[in-house]
């Protein structure tokens, strides 16, 4: 298991999923346009970035399902449910030590010029950090959470960032109701289980921190802030310390987000920089928005949070937020049912699960659900519209789905009715010999 990123890179290199680019690349398009077509496959590491010698950039680090259940010490991608949940239940506090920062910029030496943030697509408004993971402690509850915020430098030590109403949301409003500001660091390139955790939603009174360092075995340093009173991952390579201000907003995009497409321009919170802590040699994280790394950190916890409702209600084989479906609002899940309406109550149970989804379909275990011509081959085979297309009229739906209100959701059960062998796949039985062509026939392709 990687207790950090360097780690990470480590293990990705050794099996053949680093691909390092010594070309001189810009933050500005080009790195990112390199990224949109390899981090699918690697992840890609810039070591010779524009105005940046001193730090290099890694995009797709936690990229795929395969590289984190590697990095997690997984042998399957589907371990990786079990694992989170089961971490979930069991939360570990973690213990003091590390935090070896090499350069400690504060007061008038705090500008966020200095860090290598990308420019990622054509209108959004200007750079912005998308690796930045939020430690915050709550004024009422005292636990901690953590999770990404896309933010922007609006001046030398002023980010505006996107504070969805969630747990950091709720921190800021009740440090507000206290007249205070909200204290909180903000850590770039962390360990794969943080990595994962800061992407889970729990319940308000979960210690997220807690949550990574049972995922990472108990392994999680944390470290004392130079100018806050929060403890964050001592692994970080690079941590900016501050307070949100609870009375200030800025707007904030247009910024891409997970469906490819422009975000509502909106007033966000400002978060003040006290403090700019980096490694030695450092390492820049970033994640392209609406890439896979993007997708995968963002699904894999709901993921395993409708993995573990709706197996309450069925037999489930599978769950996969499909990639095709901006890899979250589309669920495919794969099922053995053993009533023929239990595929509808699956559905709604994911829909309960993350209510963001707006489509759902149900597939028997013979369909691979990674493989959207295989799910459509069974839509269009063994869904009959009329009577296994569900339509709910109205319920809670994603802030990113603007295709109009009230929000709706469909489900679509496509596992087989009735007689079974009209719903197969014909196969041609192979034989050793056609094996043996076919890869010579590849081979000289
Ligand atoms: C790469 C990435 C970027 C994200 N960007 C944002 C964002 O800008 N604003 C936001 O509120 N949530 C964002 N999220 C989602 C939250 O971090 C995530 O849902 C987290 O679980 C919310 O934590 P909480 O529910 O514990 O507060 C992003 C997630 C990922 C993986």
């Amino acid at each position: 298991m990687a207790s950090n990123l360097r780690e990470a890179i480590k293990i990705l290199d050794r099996n053949g999923l680093v691909l390092r680019i010594k070309d001189e690349l810009s933050t500005k398009y080009e790195i990112p346009y390199i990224v949109s077509r390899f981090e699918h496959e690697k992840a890609l590491i810039f070591e010779n970035v524009t105005g940046y010698t001193n730090f290099r950039l890694i995009f797709g680090i936690y990229g795929d399902r395969k590289r984190l259940a590697l990095l997690l010490g997984l042998k399957k991608e589907t371990d990786i449910y079990g694992k989170l949940l089961d971490a979930i239940r069991n939360p570990i506090k973690p213990s003091k030590g590390g935090g070896d920062f090499s350069i400690n910029l504060t007061g008038d030496q705090v500008d966020l010029k200095k860090l290598p943030i990308p420019k990622f697509y054509e209108k959004d408004k200007g750079p912005y950090i998308t690796a930045g993971i939020v430690v915050a402690k709550d004024i009422e509850t005292g636990s901690r959470n953590l999770s990404y915020h896309r933010m922007t430098p609006i001046s030398k030590n002023k980010l505006v960032m996107r504070v969805v109403e969630r747990d950091l949301w709720s921190y800021i409003n009740n440090a507000r109701k206290e007249g205070k500001n909200l204290q909180a660091t903000v850590v770039i390139g962390v360990d794969p289980a943080t990595a994962l955790a800061a992407a889970t939603t729990l319940p308000l009174y979960n210690d997220e921190l807690e949550v990574a360092n049972s995922l990472l075995g108990g392994n999680l340093k944390v470290t004392n802030g130079l100018k806050v009173d929060i403890e964050y991952p001592a692994n970080a390579e690079i941590a900016l310390e501050g307070e949100i201000l609870v009375n200030e907003n800025e707007y904030e995009g247009p910024f891409t987000d997970i469906t490819g497409t422009y975000d509502i321009v909106r007033k966000q919170p400002v978060f003040s920089v006290h403090a700019i802590r980096i490694k030695d040699r450092p390492i820049f994280h970033a994640i392209l928005p609406a890439g896979t790394e993007h997708k995968t950190l963002m699904g894999l916890p709901r993921e395993a949070k409708i993995y573990g409702i709706v197996k309450e209600v069925t037999t489930l084989n599978d769950v996969y937020l499909a990639d095709w479906g901006s890899g979250w609002l589309e669920c495919i899940l794969s099922i053995r049912k053993r009533h023929p309406d239990e595929p509808i109550n699956a559905g709604m149970a994911a829909i309960t699960a993350h209510p963001s989804v707006k489509k759902v379909i149900i597939v028997d275990e013979d369909i691979n659900i990674r493989n959207c011509k295989d799910v459509y081959w069974a839509v269009i085979n063994r869904a009959n519209p009329a009577r296994d297309y569900l339509i709910i009229p109205r319920a809670k739906g994603s802030s990113l789905d603007h295709s109009g209100e009230p929000r709706s959701k469909v489900i679509i059960d496509a596992t087989i009715k009735g007689n079974e062998n009209i719903f197969r796949k014909a196969n041609i039985p192979v034989s050793e010999r056609a094996l043996i062509t076919l890869k010579k026939l590849q081979d000289n392709y």
